[in-house]
Formats: C-alpha cells, sequence, structure tokens
C-alpha cells in the first residue's frame, strides 16, 4: 500500500501548474481515502512569526483548532521537540487536543525545510493503536516531498 503511495505523491507534487496548496489538499483527500485507518488528514505550519500553528489544507470533519500554540496538545509539542509523537491511545496523554469524540489514536511527524521545522502533518485515527514504524517512515517520506514545493 505505502510503495504505491509514494509514486502517487511523487506524481501530484510535480504537477507544477497546479497551485501548491490545490496540491497539499489532493494529498491529504489520497490518504485519507487509500488508508483505512487514516481518518482526518491536515497539514499545520508555523504562521509567521508567532509561535503557533496555523492549520492549512486537511481532509476530513473540520475542526475548532485552526490556530495552536506552541507546547498546547501533541501539534503543539512536535513544533517545539522537532520529533516524531505517536500516540497509541489519546486518553493517556494529559497534554492533547480534542478534536473529535471518536478519536483514538495520532500520529504527528515534523516537516523540516533546510533543517527547519516549520509545521508537520497531523493524522487522526478512530482506530486504537493503528501506527507502526512504517507509518513513520511513509509520512516523513510524505514530508520531505512536501518540503520540495514550499
Ligand atoms: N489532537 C491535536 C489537535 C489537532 S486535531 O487532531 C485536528 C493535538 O493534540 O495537538
Amino acid at each position: 500500500m505505502f510503495k504505491e503511495l509514494r509514486q502517487e505523491i511523487k506524481g501530484m507534487i510535480t504537477k507544477v501548474n497546479i497551485p501548491v496548496d490545490n496540491r497539499l489538499q489532493q494529498i491529504c483527500n489520497l490518504l485519507k481515502e487509500s488508508i483505512p485507518y487514516y481518518d482526518w488528514v491536515g497539514f499545520y505550519f508555523k504562521n509567521g512569526d508567532k509561535d503557533e500553528l496555523k492549520l492549512g489544507a486537511y481532509a476530513g470533519e473540520p475542526t475548532d483548532h485552526a490556530i495552536i500554540p506552541f507546547g498546547k496538545g501533541i501539534c503543539g509539542q512536535v513544533a517545539l521537540s522537532d520529533k516524531n509523537f505517536v500516540v497509541p491511545d489519546v486518553k493517556a496523554q494529559d497534554n492533547y487536543i480534542a478534536c473529535s469524540i471518536n478519536v483514538k489514536a495520532e500520529i504527528v511527524v515534523p516537516l523540516f525545510v533546510n533543517g527547519e521545522n516549520i509545521g508537520q502533518i497531523d493524522i487522526d485515527s478512530n482506530t486504537p493503536d493503528p501506527f507502526t514504524t512504517e507509518d513513520e517512515r511513509f509520512l516523513e517520506f510524505v514530508n520531505q516531498e512536501v518540503a520540495k514545493i514550499l
């Protein structure tokens, strides 16, 4: 599954005539539709000079959390740690921002441009403990591809 998706992502990234935001939207849609346990897929980016994240393209239910201060929730922690954050059970997290009562697990992978953490991809799952190191490697790949067009 991930092998084919890698090729599709590469194809989407190279469509230079499509605006970047639309390409990010296509990637969110592709991941949400192709991977059964990806129920919400979105990109957050550092909001200008502010120490906060702003929601960019996403696929899934709308969220109230379009702005997340650095340090808050799983996303805000990744903005500071520069590290992947895999959450098998969101109920076990103290510093967690709930977007939907259906969400059981989450993975957030930072996105680097020239070595700088400028955002992240965030996946919510309604399935408990679904993420493996394969998801981490795949989402790192997605972010490396996206970094090429930012
Ligand atoms: N759960 C995230 C907030 C973003 S929503 O999942 C879309 C967090 O704790 O940072």
